[in-house]
């Protein structure tokens, strides 16, 4: 048997949508660390610009942030030639743009006799489904469009977000829009790894549990931004290990999924979430 140390994500160049935001500017970080190069893609260029320099500062050199929309196919070609001119290849892509909308949300968990209509699903608004939804899936189909073409020579890996939103037996309530969304980006995952297999594509998808973000803040957090709302509460009590995770809690799963180490592992979503997929609360 021969045994090669592993090199884990060192010298692969990333292409992180939605790099800019909470959860992905850590994974780029982690990853820098790491020793991988990162394009860091987002809508919001000053945010990222600002990162990228923060990380320069830190002395990571191999870091560039690029203005990218992920709902437009000629911004995302525009990005990956600014990506190439870099870095000369790609190896792993990982989409990290998307999120909730509040106009996704249903104010009820369940309708009773007593529900005022506007606060049920009744009540919802078609834009905020289209947005959700075009957001989280068409946010991702287009990025692997795009940036897998690169990687049909020497092979790579896509990581995809997933949610516990999007379990199929169990969607979360309030968030229909999302949870149907994120269910959808765990069956895609499957149907692109098979699709891309032959070529050394690997495709996976991460599906964190809950971590205190922009997009979650005012579901979980009252406005004093430290008591729980009776939704907060109840999340924690479905969460074995009782707390909210740390965008740190992602790395080790991120760089598994995109090394050599899980070089025979794709199409699975893996639930980095306290225990919550495994706990039926009772
Ligand atoms: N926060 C959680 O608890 C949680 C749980 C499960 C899954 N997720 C998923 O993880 C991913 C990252 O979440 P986050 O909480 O860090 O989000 P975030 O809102 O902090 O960051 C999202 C980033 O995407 C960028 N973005 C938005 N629209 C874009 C577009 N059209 N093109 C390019 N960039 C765009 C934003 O500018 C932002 O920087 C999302 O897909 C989210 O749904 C989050």
């Amino acid at each position: 048997m021969k045994v090669v140390k592993d090199k884990g994500v060192e010298g692969k160049v990333m292409v992180i949508t939605g790099a800019a935001g909470v959860l992905c500017s850590s994974l780029t970080e982690d990853m820098l660390a790491h020793g991988a190069k990162v394009a860091v893609l987002d809508l919001k260029i000053d945010v990222a610009e600002e990162f990228v320099k923060k990380l320069q500062k830190k002395g990571y050199k191999d870091v560039i942030a690029v203005e990218a929309n992920v709902l437009d196919r000629d911004s995302l070609e525009a990005a990956r030639k600014v990506v190439l001119k870099r870095f000369r290849k790609i190896d792993v892509l990982i989409n990290g743009a998307g999120g909730n909308h509040p106009k996704g949300t249903c104010k009820a968990e369940q309708i009773t006799k007593d529900t005022p209509l506007e606060d049920t699903f009744f009540g919802m608004d078609q834009s905020g489904f289209e947005f959700v939804n075009k957001l989280n899936f068409i946010g991702t189909l287009l990025p692997c469009q795009v940036f897998c073409k690169d990687m049909l020579k020497k092979g790579g890996a896509v990581l995809n977000f997933s949610s516990m939103a999007a379990m199929c037996c169990q969607p979360m309530t309030k968030v229909p829009a999302y949870a149907a969304a994120k269910a959808g980006i765990s069956n895609w995952t499957a149907w692109l790894a098979a699709h891309l297999a032959p070529m050394g594509i690997r495709v996976n998808a991460l599906a964190p549990g809950f971590f205190i973000t922009n997009q979650n803040r005012f579901l979980l957090l009252e406005k004093d931004e430290k008591t729980l709302t009776a939704r907060g509460n109840k999340v924690i009590n479905k969460t074995p290990m009782r707390k909210f995770g740390e965008p740190s809690d992602l790395h080790g799963a991120a760089r598994f999924l995109l090394s050599d180490e899980a070089s025979f592992i794709t199409g699975v979503v893996l639930p980095v979430d306290g225990g919550f997929s495994s706990f039926s609360g009772v």
